[in-house]
């Protein structure tokens, strides 16, 4: 491979993740990513096992919304194995971020792990500002079913829509 095309690879990114839902943290990394990399490929898993919130499309769609404006973000939702993903789109890069020690036995492990499935794809490592390292998306849920704020917690966009989905799933919480 010619240095120039290493170099062409080496710019575009994946970002993978369950974004159920997005929160400003995952918005925080994309936009900071967004300036090292040319172009971010958001990847969206497709998780039989695990039982999400938002469907596939739903959390492709919510984060479409939210970068609507950002022509250099893809959204694509993936299953099967990650470096499979990333070599399939041409990306050499995997960004992960990192909030807080606890993360880091998982991403370690992950990193790895992907590390031995392909050596050419590297683990990038972002650190969300000081603001976001308490967020998870977890919590957002939490928080939202007990009726607390997620002022500066999502986009505006995300919290419509889980008002629209706690509606469907939840008619009595009344919101
Ligand atoms: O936001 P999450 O849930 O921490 O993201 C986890 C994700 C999607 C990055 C991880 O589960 C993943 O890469 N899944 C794809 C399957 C895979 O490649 N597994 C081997 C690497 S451990």
């Amino acid at each position: 491979m010619s240095e120039t095309t290493h170099r062409q690879k080496s710019r575009k990114a994946v970002y993978p993740g369950s974004f159920d839902p997005i929160t400003n943290g995952h918005v925080d990394i994309i936009k900071r990513g967004l300036k090292i990399f040319d172009r971010i490929l958001v990847a969206v898993l497709q998780n039989p096992k695990k039982e999400p919130l938002f469907t596939a499309d739903e959390r492709v769609s919510m984060i479409q919304d939210v970068f609507a404006e950002q022509k250099n973000t893809e959204i694509i939702a993936f299953h099967g194995l990650l470096v499979e993903f990333a070599k399939k789109n041409d990306a050499r890069v995997v960004i992960r971020g990192l909030r807080a020690i606890s993360d880091f036995e998982y991403e370690f492990q992950m990193a790895l792990m992907n590390m031995k499935l392909d050596p050419e794809i590297e683990t990038f490592f972002m650190m969300p500002n000081l603001s976001y390292s308490f967020l998870s998306s977890k919590m957002v849920k939490e928080i939202f079913m007990l009726g607390g704020c997620l002022k500066d917690l999502v986009p505006e966009q995300v919290e419509n829509r889980l008002r629209e989905k706690f509606k469907d799933k939840h008619p009595s919480l009344n919101l």
